[in-house]
C-alpha cells in the first residue's frame, strides 16, 4: 500500500503511547494514536447526551462529529469539530465510557475509514498504536508489536500519568476495560498474526523503544 507502517497494539498502561511516540521520533516517522480517536468520539457522544450504553443510539450519531488527528509524534493533537480535546479526552468520564462506545461496530467502521486515510496520507511511514492495528487496521504492516506489562506495573504508570490517581482503583478500571476490549465481537484486542510480543515490565522506556527500533531496522 503506502510507506512503512509500524503497528503497536496492547492494553492500556503497557507503555504503548510513550513507546510509539519515541519510535516515531527516533525514526522520523509520523504517529497516530487511535485510542485518542475512540476517546474523541466518546467525548462527543457524552456532550450530546447520548446514552453510551445504548448501541443503537450511538450508531445513529456516529457520522456527525468531525474528528481530526495530527500526526506529529512530538506534539500529537486531536480536535472534534475544530475544538481541541487533547486534555478533555483523558478525563475520568471519557475513560469510563470509551470501552462501551468502542464496542459499537458502526463506531469502529467510521474510525477505521479515518485511520486508513491518515495512514495513506503518511507515505514516509507511520507508527500506529491501538488495539486492532495489526489485526484489522493494517494487517499488512511489516512490523507488528504486541506490548504487555504486569497489571500492577500498568496501574502504577497510568496512575502517575493521571497525576497521582489511586493505584488500586486505576488497576480495577484498567482490568475492566481490558475485559470489554478483549471480549467484544468486532476487532477485539488480540495479538495479531506475525506480531512480536514484548513484556515491558522489566525494561525502561528507552530500552523498549530500542527493541522496537531494532525490529523496524531489521525489515528495512
Ligand atoms: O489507548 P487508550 O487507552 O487511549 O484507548 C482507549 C479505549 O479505546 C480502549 O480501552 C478501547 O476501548 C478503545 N480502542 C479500541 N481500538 C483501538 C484503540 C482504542 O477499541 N484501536
Amino acid at each position: 500500500a503506502t510507506g512503512l507502517v509500524v503497528a503497536i497494539d496492547g492494553p492500556s498502561g503497557s507503555g504503548k503511547s510513550s513507546t510509539s511516540r519515541g519510535v516515531a521520533v527516533r525514526l522520523g516517522l509520523r504517529y497516530l494514536d487511535t485510542g485518542a480517536m475512540f476517546r474523541a468520539m466518546t467525548w462527543w457522544m457524552l456532550r450530546q447526551g447520548v446514552d453510551v450504553h445504548d448501541a443503537a443510539a450511538v450508531a445513529a450519531r456516529v457520522g456527525e462529529p468531525e474528528i481530526v488527528s495530527g500526526t506529529d509524534p512530538s506534539a500529537p493533537t486531536i480536535t472534534v469539530d475544530g475544538t481541541d480535546v487533547a486534555t478533555a479526552i483523558r478525563g475520568e468520564d471519557v475513560t469510563g465510557a470509551v470501552s462501551p462506545v468502542s464496542v459499537v461496530p458502526e463506531v469502529r467502521a467510521r474510525l477505521l475509514q479515518l485511520q486508513r486515510a491518515v495512514i495513506a496520507a503518511a507515505p514516509g511511514g507511520i507508527v500506529v498504536e491501538g488495539r486492532d492495528i495489526g489485526s484489522v487496521v493494517a494487517p499488512d504492516a511489516p512490523v507488528k508489536v504486541y506490548l504487555t506489562a504486569d497489571p500492577a506495573a500498568r496501574a502504577l504508570r497510568r496512575a502517575a500519568e493521571e497525576g497521582g490517581s489511586d493505584v488500586s482503583a486505576t488497576q480495577e478500571s484498567l482490568l475492566a476495560r481490558d475485559k470489554i476490549d478483549s471480549g467484544r465481537a468486532t476487532a477485539p484486542l488480540v495479538m495479531a498474526d506475525g506480531a512480536v510480543h514484548i513484556d515491558t515490565t522489566p525494561f525502561t522506556l528507552d530500552e523498549v523503544i530500542g527493541l522496537v527500533v531494532a525490529l523496524v531496522e531489521a525489515v528495512e
